[in-house]
Formats: C-alpha cells, sequence, structure tokens
C-alpha cells in the first residue's frame, strides 16, 4: 500500500513508526511536511521520502493521510486540491467532518475519517473510523490497516457517532489521567509519598483494565466482586454514588459530544 501523509507531526510519526514495524516498506511512504527539520528528522528516523510540497508522485498514492491541526486544514485541501482525483482520503483531525473536507478537496476525494487518541503513540490507541459511501471494502481495509498499526480500531456507520468516539476514547485519556491525579491526591492525604502513591494508582489502572479486557465479565460483575459487603471498597463506592460521580461523568461526555458537534460547525463553515 502507498500512503502519503499531509502533515508530518506527532500523530504521522506514530502512525509511520506502526506500520514500519508491522512490515511496511519506507519506499512506499511519502510525507509532506512544511518544516525542513521536520522532513529531515522523518526521512532520518524512518527512511521515508518526505518533501515541501505534495507533488503527482505522492499524490498517487493508495491512501492519503490528512494529518495536520484542524485549523491548518482549510488552507491544506486548496493547495492539494487540484492533485485530488478519487483518491481515498483519511483525515484524523478533530471536529471536521468528512463532507467539509470533501468540498474543500473539490469534491473528487473519497472521504474516510478517524478519531485515534494519544495511547496510539505507543502503540496502544483505539480510533474510531467512519467512510462515506463512495468508499468501497478495499479502501476501508487500507485504513483499518493503517489505523491497526497503532492500536485497535471501531468502526461506526453514522458521522455523528464519532463525537461520541471522541467523547469516549479521543478525549478519553484525559479522563483516566485525571482520575489517576485523584487517586495519587488521596494516597497522598492518607501518608504515601508522591512516587508510591504515583506507582500505586497506574499501576492499578493498568492492572484493572487489562482484567477487564481478558475476563468475559462486565465491568459491573468485576466491581461486584471486589466489593465486599461491610468491606473497605464498599464504603469508597457509596461515597462516590453519594457524590453522583458516575452521573457527572456520564453528563462530562455529553459535554465533549457537544463541544466536537460544535467544533464541526465553526471548523466546516464556508
Ligand atoms: N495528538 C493526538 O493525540 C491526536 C488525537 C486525535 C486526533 N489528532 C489529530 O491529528 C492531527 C495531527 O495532530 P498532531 O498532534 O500530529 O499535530 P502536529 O504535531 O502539530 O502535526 C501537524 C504537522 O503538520 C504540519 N503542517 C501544517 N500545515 C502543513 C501543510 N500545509 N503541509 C504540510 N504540513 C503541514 C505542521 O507544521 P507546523 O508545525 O509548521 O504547523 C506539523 O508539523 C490533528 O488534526 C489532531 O486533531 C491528534
Amino acid at each position: 500500500m502507498r500512503i502519503t501523509f499531509i502533515g508530518g507531526g506527532n500523530m504521522a510519526s506514530a502512525l509511520i513508526g506502526g506500520m514500519l514495524k508491522r512490515g511496511a516498506i519506507a519506499a512506499d511512504i511519502a510525507v509532506v511536511e512544511l518544516q525542513a527539520d521536520g522532513r529531515d528528522r522523518l526521512a532520518r528516523e524512518f527512511g521515508v521520502r518526505a518533501v515541501e510540497a505534495l507533488d503527482a508522485s505522492a499524490a498517487g498514492c493508495d491512501l492519503l493521510v490528512l494529518a495536520v491541526k484542524p485549523q491548518q486544514m482549510r488552507e491544506v485541501c486548496a493547495s492539494i486540491a487540484p492533485l485530488i482525483d478519487g483518491q481515498t482520503v483519511l483525515s484524523i483531525a478533530a471536529g471536521l467532518r468528512a463532507s467539509d473536507i470533501g468540498r474543500w478537496l473539490g469534491g473528487r476525494a473519497r472521504m474516510v475519517r478517524a478519531m485515534p487518541n494519544t495511547p496510539a503513540l505507543i502503540g496502544r490507541g483505539v480510533t474510531g473510523l467512519y467512510a462515506d459511501a463512495s468508499v468501497g471494502d478495499a479502501e476501508r481495509a487500507r485504513a483499518e490497516e493503517l489505523l491497526s498499526a497503532v492500536g485497535r480500531t471501531v468502526w461506526v456507520d453514522d458521522e455523528k457517532l464519532i463525537d461520541a468516539v471522541t467523547a469516549v476514547s479521543g478525549s478519553g485519556p484525559a479522563y483516566v489521567f485525571y482520575f489517576i491525579e485523584a487517586m495519587m491526591r488521596g494516597g497522598e492525604a492518607l501518608g504515601l509519598n508522591a512516587d508510591q502513591a504515583r506507582e500505586l494508582a497506574i499501576a492499578t489502572f493498568t492492572g484493572a483494565s487489562a482484567l477487564a479486557a481478558q475476563s468475559p465479565e462486565s465491568p459491573a460483575t468485576l466491581r461486584e466482586r471486589v466489593t465486599s459487603k461491610g468491606g473497605t471498597t464498599e464504603a469508597a463506592l457509596k461515597s462516590m454514588n453519594a457524590d453522583a460521580v458516575g452521573d457527572a461523568i456520564v453528563r462530562a461526555l455529553a459535554a465533549a459530544a457537544a463541544r466536537g458537534a460544535e467544533l464541526g460547525d465553526q471548523l466546516g463553515a464556508a
């Protein structure tokens, strides 16, 4: 598969690294990156072809990946639109809708939209994917091949659900960090030192997540199993329920999804 990236920053680097680890050939990958030092790094680190502007060779790829910031997207699309003629274009930009990007590209692209998350940087991401009706099975498989190189993938069949994906997994790492921070604070308040609290909180998240992923039981069942009557876990969960922590998290996700839709409206206008 010949892939061209527009934008060679953090996410593009994670995706390129993941593809190469999985046996992709560096000569099949091109990156358009404005910064000269960025191009040098990409060529040195990955052995890929790094160029300043999209040329006919790089445009004639199987998958064109838009990996620039959402605010840069419109200008980028205007600059590459003359070279777009039926390619499958995958955007990883937060908020921006496939229909808006497709319009900026002159209506000649088959659009796929993806919402990865930051653990992709260490190959442990999860990405929500949506493809418009013009995208066939072979093109979907190419998008899947790329994103599965940095973690798991989940397809949705309605683009609106990408806002839900953003709310759960796109923004999700920040909620996990928030919870870890709170557990560290709580541990320190009980007398642990900062290193001890950090080690205990992070390892608990890693271990409990792995257990939930491997177990056939639901998270609710796993929680009930560690909550003995009159025990310490029950005391903590009663306190959380009294503070409606679960409901607050549900409301937080709704706020993230609403903001995603709003960003889509703002960024896609015009
Ligand atoms: N990082 C994440 O966890 C994450 C998660 C989900 C989605 N995303 C999405 O992924 C996209 C990329 O994020 P990132 O963290 O990789 O950003 P980034 O590190 O800033 O990478 C974007 C790169 O594209 C370059 N660029 C800008 N305009 C260009 C142009 N016209 N032609 C070629 N290159 C151009 C930028 O150069 P300059 O520095 O000169 O602007 C920068 O090097 C964003 O849209 C973001 O919403 C990221």
